[in-house]
């Protein structure tokens, strides 16, 4: 079959129709947004003579994805989570908001209300004892160089296994999820576990679609960040760990240059021994530098449902969100 009927009077008419340009109700964006949602896939229906049977295994897959809440995990592979990053990175230089740690994607597994603690937390549960032990430590400044005491550093990463606490039910709850507040000279410390990389779950619905573009679902092994203190911008980031198969070849496109991070390997007793450490360890070093800003919206995290996030602070951050 190779008719073109996208451009026809009757095909037009109908995507107003369908998009609601003619009720009274309902909401405007919505609907401007939906009639080019709409007629994107209409002109793609047309362009490449989709089959009934291609359209409908589609749909298949997008229940599929729904059924196992894999929408969040599919968005970095496809490149939505890194667009949405580019374009605050756009903003951010247009209004001439420069300098600072760069931001990466949030990634969807960040769970709210993790414990919190002054200056150091022991983020690891101490029930994988094959684990390396992880060093990790860093101070957060301004642009300036000036060091924030307060910061509010919220680090969450996955297991030796990839796994993350909450998503993974075999884990304890907050294991590998800390708030820590920075000391008076701006750092923040904890000790933790060497975190694996990470793949997306083989079979699934995402990776479905990862291999039918030739695509893995692989992570290398990273750590993510919220990091926040007044009058400076949110920051949302990661490290990646250098030496990893995939740092460079990230499925979710969060790999930046000046976010990839070497560990150290510290075999010294009395290294050790100054951090509370015993036998060998590995430190990770990550110092983090926040843009200031006043306007109160640059400063905390943007909404999103978030697990265990509290549903009113989603509405009043929205609030906030829709009266700039
Ligand atoms: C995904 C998983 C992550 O741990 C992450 O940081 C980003 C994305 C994912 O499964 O899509
Ligand atoms: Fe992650």
């Amino acid at each position: 079959m190779t008719v073109k009927i996208f451009d026809t009077p009757d095909v037009q008419d109908f995507l107003k129709t369908v998009a609601g340009f003619d009720q009274a109700g309902g909401d405007e964006r919505a609907k401007q947004i939906m009639h080019r949602l709409l007629s994107d896939l209409y002109k793609l229906i047309d362009d490449f003579d989709v089959t009934p049977e291609e359209y409908w295994s589609a749909v298949s897959l997008l229940n599929a994805l729904g059924h196992e809440t894999q929408f969040g995990l599919l968005s970095p592979g496809l490149g939505f989570d890194h667009y949405l990053d580019m374009r605050q990175d756009a903003a951010d230089a247009e209004a001439r908001r420069t300098g600072g740690t760069p931001r990466t994607i949030e990634g969807p597994l960040y769970v709210a209300g993790a414990p919190e603690a002054e200056g150091f937390a022991r983020m690891d549960d101490g029930s994988d004892p094959d684990a390396e032990v992880m060093w990790l430590t860093g101070q957060v400044r301004d642009v300036d160089g000036t060091p924030i005491a307060g910061a509010k550093v919220e680090v969450w990463h996955c297991d030796s296994k990839g796994g993350y606490s909450f998503f993974d039910p075999t884990q304890s709850e907050y294991n590998l999820r800390r708030t820590i507040f920075t000391n008076g000279e701006g750092r923040y410390r904890a000790r933790s576990i060497i975190p694996s990389g990470y793949g997306v779950p083989e079979g699934a619905p995402t990776d479905q679609v990862l291999k039918a573009l030739g695509r893995h679902g692989e992570r290398p092994a990273h750590i993510h960040y919220f990091v926040s203190a007044p009058g400076h911008q949110h920051l949302t980031t990661q490290i990646n760990l250098a030496g990893d198969k995939y740092t460079w070849d990230d499925f979710a496109f969060a790999t930046r240059e000046e976010l990839v991070v070497e560990g150290k390997r510290i075999e010294d007793a009395a290294e050790a021994d100054r951090r509370g450490l015993e036998g060998v360890f590995t430190e990770v070093v990550f110092d983090v530098e926040l843009a200031k800003t006043e306007v109160a919206e640059l400063q905390t995290r943007h909404a999103r449902p978030r697990a265990k996030e509290d549903v009113e602070d989603i509405g009043s951050q929205l609030a906030a969100t829709a009266k700039v």
